[in-house]
């Protein structure tokens, strides 16, 4: 390998309603990142519909690589490799991803590296931050919510994980029964900041475990908001929402505490679209300054879906010369440990 000239990965994202292009410079370097987002097209259906979400893929993706090169100022013949999301996330949006960048490695000649959407979120850290391990990841999206020990670089355990709804998809789930728009999660956030009392709600700690649960919450949501509006009244939307959110921050806080204590993290660092939820980003600041502890926000851009954190996580992979070969498919489930070392 040519260790002068710089390693220009383009990278793909097409999980979920996000189509995203972007070129990063030797793993850290964000030349260009564009982001199409199909929120307002999926909102009046109040969620993602699979098949719309694909088709905009296909009429998107083309111009959205031509964009991400133009605003880097590079053509295609600069690039090293090409990398796309693999998984998990919807089949067919995946699939538009996939396509397309075999498509492209095979006729530049490029190599091809398939990247976990998790590890992505993760390793949008690297962009801005400086990452010390052993660390404790705290991922929190709208289809996850875990704990990642990772020991070094490039490796994932998870030690607790969401037993029913992820984070993301109660906060979209209890902002649906507040009548807010899709996706729900920074209408209740701007809510709980404003609010000016609470209603309370129940906290699941589950024992000892790192495990979280979110359902028995979103019924106690539901439960407060149905006993209301039978007795004809509506409550405060923003007391329930501030009650709701503080519940999630409390335990997300602490078990992520716990969990850095125990494993004598160096670091803990947050990843995924509730990462931008800034009642949470306020609770790690302070629990992390009390344990002295670095914690690591991504910026809010890179929060959500992106295809920068794609090939943030591919430099791992091409550092260590795992390309991903012609058999190569989109997974729907695709297991980070197994993706991981
Ligand atoms: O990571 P992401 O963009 O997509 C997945 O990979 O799932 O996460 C999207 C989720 C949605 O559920 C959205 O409501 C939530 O992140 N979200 C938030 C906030 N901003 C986005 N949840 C709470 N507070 C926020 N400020
Ligand atoms: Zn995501």
């Amino acid at each position: 390998m040519n260790t002068t000239k710089p390693v220009y990965i383009l990278a793909i994202e097409t999980s979920c309603d996000e189509t995203s292009a972007a070129v990063i410079e030797n793993g850290t370097v964000i030349r260009s990142n564009v982001v199409s987002s199909q929120i307002e097209t999926h909102r009046r259906f109040g969620g993602v519909v699979p098949e719309i979400a694909s088709r905009q893929h296909v009429e998107s993706i083309t111009w959205i690589l031509q964009e991400a090169l133009d605003q880097a100022g590079l053509a295609m013949k600069d690039m090293s490799a090409i990398a796309v999301t693999q998984g998990p996330g919807l089949v067919g949006s995946l699939l538009v991803g996939v396509v397309a960048a075999k498509a492209l490695a095979f006729s530049l000649g490029l190599p091809l590296i398939g990247v976990h959407h998790i590890a992505g979120h993760i390793y949008a850290n690297q962009l801005v931050h400086k990452l010390e391990y052993p660390l404790i990841s705290l991922v929190v999206s709208g289809g996850h919510t875990e704990l990642v020990y990772m020991e070094s670089e490039g490796s994932f355990k998870i030690i607790g994980q969401t037993r029913d709804d992820a984070a993301g998809e109660a906060y979209d789930k209890v902002a649906r029964a507040l009548k807010l728009p899709y996706p729900g999660g920074p209408h209740i956030d701007r809510l709980a900041q404003e609010a000016d009392g609470e209603i309370p709600m129940p906290r699941a700690w589950l024992d000892d475990s790192y495990d979280f649960s979110f359902s028995g919450l979103k019924s106690a949501v539901l439960n407060v908001l149905n006993q209301s509006r039978m007795r004809g009244e509506e409550p405060v939307a923003a007391h329930v929402a501030k009650g709701f959110q503080s519940s999630v921050v409390d335990v997300l806080v602490e078990k992520a505490a716990r969990a850095v204590r125990e494993y004598g993290a160096k670091q803990l660092l947050l990843a995924g679209g509730v990462a931008a939820n800034r009642g949470l980003r306020e609770g790690l600041t302070k629990r992390c300054a009390e344990l002295g502890v670095p914690l690591l926000l991504p910026p809010m851009d890179l929060c959500s879906d992106n295809a920068a954190m794609i090939g943030a996580a591919a430099f791992l992979k091409w550092n260590r010369g795992d390309i991903t070969g012609p058999e190569f498919k989109a997974e729907p489930v695709l297991s980070l440990e197994k993706w991981g070392y």
